[in-house]
């Protein structure tokens, strides 16, 4: 049995994390699924719940930087002025970490991830619950990011204690994530603080790697370029008419003969990020045979969500 509590419940879900039990709860990026970060068995359900591989480390969740120095081993004075500009906010920093950290959140790694959340549910539960808490998002591995307690659900019912409801979680896509641990220090995921946020405030080198190969279950097709939405409609049309199920997901252009997964206004990137996730679990769970994006400019917060649809996309078209 999965809980689901009220944001006016964070006392129990706080005692449950205390207990060792796994809680989901919304971040000003996408939901999390937290457990207690010094407890490896507690850790482990985490691992469990998700399917996820133990190799791959946890982020740790803190509700005041005061708490990094029992957790860190040290920090170069370059990323306190990034804490300084971002945090509370969707910046995750790694840095060496203290050998009590057990080696399941870290992947066997000698760093650790760390971010200190300003979504205000997240802080009033890590604040409760006076721990450190590593959390994931709150999908099953390979699934995209939850951005509703629904979404949680959808995953991970009765494989967790417990959700708060807070409602649809911020921006919609993950926090950005940077390695400390030396210098230049390496951008590893981007995120939801941008490249151009970062720039000039310490030095930084590009360390994303190549995306995987598509994880949805439709052939999933990215178009790039100014002739992108004309490709759309072609291809669509097309499709629609040999039998196919179509799905389209793009900005403010219905075609006909499929279905219209709508990013809003190509001028509002910001109101797309927050659907982008809904969209493509929703283009997983009607089973479309083909799914068909539209791209947008690679600056700001289009370049994160570039990098995302570059993953969901088994093949890319430049127009
Ligand atoms: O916005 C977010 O960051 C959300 C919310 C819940 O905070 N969390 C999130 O966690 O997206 P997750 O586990 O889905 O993605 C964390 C990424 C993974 O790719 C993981 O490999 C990487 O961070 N990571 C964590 N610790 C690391 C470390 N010590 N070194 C390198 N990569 C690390
Ligand atoms: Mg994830």
């Amino acid at each position: 049995m999965t809980q689901v509590l009220k944001v006016d419940q964070i006392e129990i879900a706080a005692a449950l994390l205390r207990r060792g039990e796994c809680v989901a709860f919304p971040t000003e990026t996408v939901y999390g699924l937290g457990a207690d970060a010094l407890s490896a068995p507690a850790v482990a359900k985490i691992f469990a719940a998700k399917g996820r591989p133990a190799t791959k480390p946890l982020i740790i969740h803190c509700y005041s930087p005061s708490q990094l120095p029992a957790l860190a081993d040290h920090w170069p004075k370059e990323a306190e002025r990034l804490m300084e500009a971002f945090w509370p906010g969707p910046l995750t920093l790694i840095f060496k970490k203290k050998p009590h950290i057990p080696a399941i959140v870290t992947g066997g790694g000698d760093t650790a991830a760390f971010r200190f959340p300003s979504h205000p549910v997240a802080r009033r539960l890590l604040k409760a619950a006076a721990i450190p808490v590593a959390a994931p998002s709150a999908n099953i591995s390979g699934k995209p990011s939850p951005t509703t307690a629904a979404h949680v659900l959808e995953d991970l019912q009765g494989k967790i204690g417990a959700i708060v409801d807070g409602g649809p979680s911020g921006g919609g896509l993950e926090s950005t994530l940077l390695d400390c641990s030396a210098l230049p220090f390496r951008l590893l995921r981007l995120g939801a603080i941008t490249l151009e946020q970062l720039e000039g405030l310490a030095p930084i080198v590009w360390a994303v790697p190549p995306p995987a190969k598509g994880q949805m279950n439709a052939k999933v097709i990215l178009f790039t370029g100014a002739e992108a939405a004309a490709a759309i409609s072609q291809k669509a049309a097309a499709d629609s008419a040999a039998g196919l199920k179509v799905a389209v997901l793009g900005f403010g252009n219905p075609c006909p003969g499929a279905t219209f997964l709508d990013l809003g206004s190509e001028s509002d990137i910001r109101a797309a990020a927050a659907r982008l996730y809904s969209h493509l679990r929703r283009a997983d769970r009607e089973s479309f045979d083909v799914v068909l994006i539209q791209g947008l400019p690679e600056k700001g917060l289009g370049r994160t969500i570039m990098s995302r649809l570059r993953t969901a996309a088994d093949t890319i078209i430049e127009t």
